[in-house]
């Protein structure tokens, strides 16, 4: 199969007819970027990576960084997060405040901003700096010792948040937050803001397909753990629009509000794509119309 052919063709037909979409901009910092680049990079499990467009381009994960907490996590944690963040589809939107009433401060899932910031209290209490733990893992597996977080983004993030503050006080007063509000915020808004290119992402999400062995070949996860860590990615990771993502694109993807989406070929490849045009529901309208090329060019679809 030639995967590099492949991709030039959908970055070429994507910058023919770029699919309409909005930028985010209710955090100050994100608007501003040129809306109409896009990348994509495949990180094959055999170890060839494959790319084309704005692949070496830094953009903001945003809630990308939600997988690979999770993953640290469960790493060091085992099923004990379990208990305080439930594994269901919302049907909501990623901020949405209503369901977290009406299920007694249980988060429907660890992709939804309150089960992120359950799963992020949880990384502080385990690694004392989760911040420092998600970057250092990050940095070992892309090979790219230079991702860091973008100040300013997390800085705007913090001064605008308060829908995330407003999660984290209720999930507080469910006794669902072990660590100062403050102290979870701040590290939730600095995961969000780092910044990382396709290639970077591909790369790094190579445990998901790989059965949770890492880039050096160590695990970071067991075989069973990434097995459902890719469950609950295709069931939950682009929030209200799981389903269709299901119908159009058939794989375990986790989408961000910077604009990119990580997508699992499991035991075949990753795939980063990253163009900030957002849907409806925050997901990149040019990385979802990509995905669902690439699947049905590919047969990569898990179905
Ligand atoms: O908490 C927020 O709203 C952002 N830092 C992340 C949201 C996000 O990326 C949702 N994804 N599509």
């Amino acid at each position: 199969m030639n995967i590099q052919g492949l991709i030039d063709d959908i970055v070429a037909e994507n910058n023919m007819a770029p699919p309409a979409g909005a930028v985010a901009d209710y955090i100050p910092g994100l608007e501003t970027i040129d809306p109409d680049q896009f990348g994509i990079a495949v990180a094959m499990n055999s170890g060839e990576t494959y790319s084309a467009g704005h692949s070496s381009i830094n953009f903001s994960i945003q809630s990308i960084s939600k997988v690979f907490t999770l993953a640290l996590t469960m790493a060091l944690d085992g099923d004990g997060l379990w208990r305080r963040v439930s594994r269901e589809p919302s049907g909501t939107p990623f901020n949405s405040l209503v369901q977290l009433e009406q299920e007694h401060g249980i988060p429907r899932n660890p992709f939804i901003n309150s089960g992120a910031l359950v799963v992020t209290d949880r990384l502080l209490t385990i690694t004392g700096d989760s911040q420092t733990s998600l970057q250092a893992f990050l940095r070992q597996q892309s090979a790219n010792p230079s991702i860091q977080v973008n100040e300013a983004i997390a800085a705007a993030e913090r001064a605008t948040g308060h829908r995330n503050a407003s999660l984290a006080y209720f999930l507080t007063s469910y006794n669902n937050l072990v660590n100062p509000v403050p102290q979870v915020l701040n590290a939730y808004f600095r995961q969000c803001a780092i910044a990382m290119s396709c290639e970077d992402l591909a790369t790094a999400g190579g445990f998901l397909s790989r059965g949770g062995q890492g880039v050096d070949g160590l695990p970071v996860l067991t075989a069973d753990q990434v097995r459902r860590l890719n469950a609950v990615l295709l069931t939950c990771g682009t929030y209200d629009a799981a389903g269709d993502f299901a119908y159009r694109v058939g794989l375990p993807c986790k989408s961000g509000v910077g604009g990119g989406i990580l997508a699992v070929v499991p035991g075949t490849c990753t795939i980063a794509v990253w163009g900030p045009r957002l849907g409806r529901s925050g997901n990149s309208s040019a990385g979802v119309a990509a995905l669902a090329k690439l699947t049905a060019r590919t047969g990569w679809s898990i179905f």
